[in-house]
């Protein structure tokens, strides 16, 4: 019989507050179900943003979506994993079965909406509680303490060998930019591509957009102290549409004669959405909008920008079935195929997780990773 375990979590009680760091019980998983133990977690500015309050699901909550740890216990029923394995939770699950998990192309499982969180299990019920309240799950995964519950079908069983601390970033951040570069837009070597947002999804598309042999790179962002780490990574020339005369789409298209073949969306803003899609060319250019708007924002744009044949796509998780692919990236990551290492600026410990969101607020990191105090050796 599986018993309650008590321990550390981090809560955010209300949004515009800071989280607060206390004793929850963590139930038993249920069918299906898996038990974790979370050794690291990377701070998303999806998390931020739900912490700003404009994007909106139920309070209290225990937030995070970029973790890794190590299976504590697992439910009736669960048979890809057992207690010992090394595992990343998964914001967008891939049951097998669904119409979107038959389908060959896209990744959109039909078992997990994020669009519209419930922040409860598929029973409608919690794991967590703190001082006799329910505390809501975030996007079934609920990576900001050291025990969480997931559903089987919501996790990737990854390489022993992984460092926890640095593969966490391979449930969300990486496959996010990867796969708007690959799949999404499929980008060609060759071709013209402009990021708008240059944090860690937006740094994520340009190593993408730089490995598929993009020849050039224009990266837009309002914190100049994100330049340097971008011409890094193979951003070829660095826009402040603060600092420009004109409209940056304006700048985008002189610079590139007709506009970019490819232009991303990685800030999250309806403006800059809108500011992607005009900087594409007639007759090929593809938008991809990665970024997530605030709840209930609405995309308006003259749809004469799509008679000459531009495209506005999006996706979720780089349209990669997460299940199948997360491991294997994770094994490409550790034969050093690809490397995330400079995607990661900081890490700390758990206990100074409000100092984290500081940095991510105020734009001084690009991927902070926070540490808990458990250990590898066991459950
Ligand atoms: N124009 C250009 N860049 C901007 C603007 C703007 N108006 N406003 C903010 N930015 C930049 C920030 O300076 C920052 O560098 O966008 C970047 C956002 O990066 P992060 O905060 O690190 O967030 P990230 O995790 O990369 O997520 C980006 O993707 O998954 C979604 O919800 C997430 O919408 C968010 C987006
Ligand atoms: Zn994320
Ligand atoms: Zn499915």
């Amino acid at each position: 019989m599986l018993r309650i375990i008590t321990c550390w979590a981090a809560i955010a009680w209300t949004a515009n507050a800071p989280l607060s760091i206390e004793e929850v019980e963590v139930d038993p998983p249920k069918a299906g179900e898996v038990r974790i133990k979370i050794l690291s977690s990377g701070l998303c500015g999806t998390d931020l943003h739900i912490l700003e309050g404009r994007n909106k699901v139920p309070f209290p909550v225990i937030l995070g979506h970029e973790g890794a740890g190590i299976v504590e216990s697992i439910g009736e029923d669960v048979t890809s994993v057992k207690p010992g394995d090394k595992v990343l939770p998964l914001p967008l699950p891939q049951c097998r079965e669904c119409s979107s998990c038959l389908n060959p192309t896209g990744n959109f499982c039909l078992e997990e909406n994020i669009l519209t969180p419930t922040g409860l299990m598929s029973d409608g019920t919690s794991r967590f509680t703190c001082k006799g309240k329910r505390i809501y799950h975030l996007f079934g995964t609920s990576t900001f303490t050291e025990y969480t519950v997931v559903r089987e079908i919501a996790l990737a069983k990854v390489d022993a060998s992984a460092p926890v601390d640095q593969v966490c970033i391979l449930s969300c951040e990486v496959p996010t930019g990867f796969g708007a570069v690959f799949n999404t837009a499929k980008v060609s070597p060759g071709s013209t591509c402009v990021v708008f947002g240059l944090g860690g999804i937006g740094s994520a598309i340009v190593l993408a957009c730089k490995a598929s042999g993009a020849s050039r790179i224009i990266g837009v962002d309002i914190n100049e102290e994100k330049f340097p780490r971008a011409e890094a990574l193979g951003v070829t020339d660095c826009l402040n549409p603060q600092r420009l005369e004109k409209p940056v789409q304006q700048v985008v298209v002189e610079m590139t004669g007709l506009g970019v073949d490819f232009a991303f969306e990685a800030v999250g803003l309806t403006d800059t959405m809108v500011a992607a899609l005009e900087s594409c060319r007639v007759s090929s250019g593809v938008c991809v909008v990665v970024g997530v708007a605030p709840t209930h924002s609405q995309l308006s744009f003259d749809p004469a920008l799509l008679l000459p044949g531009r495209t506005v796509k999006g996706g979720t998780m780089g349209e990669f079935k997460t299940r199948d692919f997360i491991p294997q990236l994770v094994t490409d990551y550790l034969q050093k195929k690809f490397n995330i290492d400079p995607l990661i600026t900081h890490k700390m410990p758990f206990e100074k997780i409000n100092q984290a969101f500081e940095l991510l607020q105020n734009g001084n990191c690009i991927r902070c990773v926070v540490k808990l105090g458990g250990d590898e050796s066991g459950p």
